[in-house]
């Protein structure tokens, strides 16, 4: 299939756009670089050992996303390009309303008028908000709690409607759990500008000896060590979930909505542990207040991408440390590039 990757120089993206080239797939990036690198295109190729078709451009631009699939024949889109910073939503909604509510309708809007019918679209668990029972399964009631995940929610009731308005519209909905790690060839994987937010990267530059310690926050949650739960899940292991959804996608119809997760909860501590094994470095904290808004546990039931799209997250928690120690490892030794995410 020719399929084009809005996002697809991301984080997400550009491991999802490795497994689609080895699966035989042709690809289209289009992205505005707003989160990511140029040099990211030239690791890709490096990992696929060829060229790749990018477009740079916005996905609000609805021209130039409509010549890009005519262009190139496009029958299906995955849909990364988003803003995904939780603090940043709730200091500038509109920005994030702007980006990737009217991006998407834009996107939407352009395949319409190609008669583009097949989109993959990257949700997030965070469209759960705090969670009513564990582990989560797709039934669960969805209330986000901040305005990123509004988006992601109102982009999912924009797509489900248009599947009953159009009979041959067809979308898989993957609500990922948390992606960490990165590819196997220490070439591609997440470094986010600035401090980090979430656990992982930070982690990782408390191990380079970029940052000095990590603050674990709070130790008194209603978990077996007393420290927030997640449902990490290794980016490799997300991208191949991207190719069993575009399977999935050529004998269905309508709108479907699929949890990409291990199933499996892991606490800071045990994270903790994981790295300092997996990077041979020691990673020294202290237990600081909570964060606002954050929720002891929050896992996923994999079970209907288990047995619909016959997709499994099988990589361990020590993989997911041991890649991203070494693509943080690869950072520390390349030389510095202009933006983030490389
Ligand atoms: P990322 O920021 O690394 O990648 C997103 C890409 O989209 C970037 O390359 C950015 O430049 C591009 N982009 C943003 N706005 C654009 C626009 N208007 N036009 C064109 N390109 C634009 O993020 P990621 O971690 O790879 O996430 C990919 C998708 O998955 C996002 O939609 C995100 O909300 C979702 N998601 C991510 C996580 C996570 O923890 N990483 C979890 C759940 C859901
Ligand atoms: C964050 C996002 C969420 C997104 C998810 C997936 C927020 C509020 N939420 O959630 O929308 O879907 O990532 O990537 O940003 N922790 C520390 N110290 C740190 C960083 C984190 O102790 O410096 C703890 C947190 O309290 C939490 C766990 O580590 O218990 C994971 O945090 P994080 O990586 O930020 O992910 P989420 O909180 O799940």
């Amino acid at each position: 299939m020719n399929i084009l990757l809005t996002g697809g120089a991301g984080y997400i993206g550009s491991h999802t756009a490795v497994v689609l080239v080895q699966a035989g797939h042709k690809i289209v990036i289009y992205d505005n670089f707003c989160n990511s690198s140029k040099p990211t295109i030239d690791n890709l190729e490096s990992v696929v050992k060829q060229k790749v078709s990018v477009v740079e451009g916005d996905i609000r631009n609805t021209s130039l996303l409509a010549q890009t699939l005519k262009q190139f024949s496009i029958d299906a889109v995955i849909h990364f390009a988003g803003l995904k910073a939780v603090g940043e939503s709730v200091q500038e909604p509109l920005n994030y309303y702007e980006n990737n509510v009217q991006g998407t309708l834009s996107l939407l809007r352009a395949m319409n008028e190609l008669c583009v019918k097949n989109i993959v679209f990257s949700s997030s668990a965070t469209v759960y908000g705090d969670p009513q029972y564990l582990p989560i399964d797709e039934a669960h009631p969805l209330a986000p709690t901040n305005p990123y995940g509004r988006t992601k929610l109102h982009i999912e009731q924009i797509l489900e409607d248009q599947t009953k308005a159009d009979i041959d519209f067809k979308v898989v909905n993957l609500r990922y759990f948390n992606p960490v790690g990165a590819h196997a060839s220490g070439l591609l994987g997440e470094n986010p500008k600035g401090t980090p937010n979430n656990l992982t990267p930070f982690i990782a530059r408390v191990a380079s000896g970029d940052l000095q310690e990590l603050n674990i926050f709070g130790n008194d949650y209603p978990t077996e060590d007393g420290t927030g739960v997640r449902d990490y899940i290794h980016v490799e292991d997300l991208a191949d979930g991207h190719v069993a959804a575009l399977n999935f996608l050529s004998h269905t119809v309508g709108f479907e909505t699929f949890n990409l997760g291990t199933g499996n909860g892991c606490s800071v501590l045990q994270m903790i542990v994981a790295y300092k094994k997996a990077s041979g470095k020691k990673i020294p904290y202290r237990i600081v207040s909570k964060r606002p808004g954050d929720i002891a546990s929050c896992y996923a039931a994999p079970t209907k991408a288990n047995q619909i799209l016959k997709w499994k997250a099988g990589r361990t928690l020590q993989e997911m440390c041991e890649s991203s120690w070494a693509f943080q490892q690869y950072l520390k030794n390349s030389h510095p590039v202009s933006a983030n995410t490389q």
